[in-house]
C-alpha cells in the first residue's frame, strides 16, 4: 500500500495520528554548496553561497526544528528513526534530534564510489543518522556493519536520489512485513520503491510537483514490475516443474 501527499511536510506531518508510524527513513532538504554536499573549497561554505531554488534543491530551506518533533509524534514507540545528512549539517541536526526528544544509536556511514573533489579529502560518503524513541530495539540483522559499501545511483532522476538497495537495508533491518514506513521528504521516491519490494506499507510527502510526479510514475511501474512477477510466479507454479 502506498499513501502518498503533495504537498509541504511540515503541514502534512500534522495530520498523522501520534504513534501511528512503525520506521522513518528521510533524507531531508539540508544546505549544499555549488561544489556538492559539503563543500570545502575556499569560501564555498558561505550562506551566500548555498544553492537557491534550481538543480532540485528549490525547497531546501526548512528548519529541522519545524519537522523533526512532528516525526517523533508519528512515531510509535520503539520505532527506529533514519536521517541522512552532512558534515555541514551534522552537529545541527544531532542537537535538533536531542530537542525532539529523539535517542540516537550512532551515525552510519554510507561509502559511495564516486567522490566530490575538495581541499580536504575528496568526499566520499554520507552520514546516516539512527534514532529511535522510547525503548530501544534491535535491528533484524545484527550482523550489518555500520558502514555500508553501495554504488550510487547511476542516470538519476533527483540530484539526491538513494540506491533501492541501501533503503531496503535500513527498512528491512528495522521493521516487519506490512509495517508503516514515513518519508515526509520524499523526492523521487527511492523508499518506497524499496517499501514496494520488502512488502511495506508506505506513507510519503513532496513538495514539489515535478518531484512527486516522477515518484508515483516510480511506484505504479514498480507495482507493473510486481504484478508480472506474480503472473509468471502462478503460471510457473501451475504448468511447471516437468507438467
Ligand atoms: C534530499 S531530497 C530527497 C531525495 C530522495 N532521497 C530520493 O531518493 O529521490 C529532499 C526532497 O525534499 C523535498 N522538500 C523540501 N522541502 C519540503 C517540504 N517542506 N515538504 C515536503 N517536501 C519537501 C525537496 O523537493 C526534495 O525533493
Amino acid at each position: 500500500m502506498i499513501n502518498t501527499k503533495q504537498g509541504n511536510s511540515v503541514e502534512l506531518l500534522k495530520g498523522l495520528e501520534s504513534n501511528s508510524i512503525d520506521l522513518i527513513i528521510t533524507d531531508p532538504p539540508y544546505k549544499t554548496t555549488k561544489r556538492g554536499n559539503s563543500g570545502g573549497t575556499g569560501g564555498m561554505l558561505k550562506e551566500d553561497n548555498f544553492i537557491k531554488g534550481n538543480g532540485g534543491f528549490a525547497n531546501n530551506d526548512v528548519k529541522f526544528s519545524e519537522w523533526l518533533p512532528l516525526c517523533y509524534n508519528a512515531l510509535r514507540d520503539g520505532g527506529h528513526f533514519y536521517v541522512m545528512t552532512n558534515n555541514k549539517c551534522l552537529k545541527e541536526m544531532l542537537n535538533e534530534l536531542e530537542k525532539a526528544k529523539f535517542n540516537v544509536f550512532k551515525t552510519l556511514i554510507w561509502a559511495k564510489d564516486n567522490c566530490i573533489t575538495n581541499m580536504y579529502y575528496m568526499d566520499s560518503h554520507e552520514y546516516i543518522i539512527f534514532a529511535y524513541k522510547g525503548k530501544a530495539n534491535k535491528i533484524n540483522n545484527c550482523g550489518t556493519r555500520s558502514v555500508l559499501n553501495i554504488p550510487n545511483c547511476k542516470n538519476k532522476l533527483h540530484p539526491s536520489e538513494k540506491p533501492i538497495e541501501l533503503m531496503k537495508i535500513l527498512i528491512e533491518n528495522s521493521s516487519k512485513e506490512n509495517d508503516v514506513v514515513l518519508d515526509p521528504f520524499m523526492g523521487s521516491g527511492s523508499t518506497g520503491v524499496a517499501c514496494l519490494k520488502s512488502n511495506r506499507k508506505f506513507v510519503g510527502f513532496e513538495i514539489d510537483e515535478n518531484y512527486y510526479k516522477i515518484a508515483t510514475d516510480r511506484f505504479n511501474s514498480e507495482k507493473g514490475e510486481e504484478k508480472r512477477k506474480e503472473k509468471d510466479f502462478t503460471q510457473n507454479s501451475l504448468f511447471g516443474d516437468g507438467m
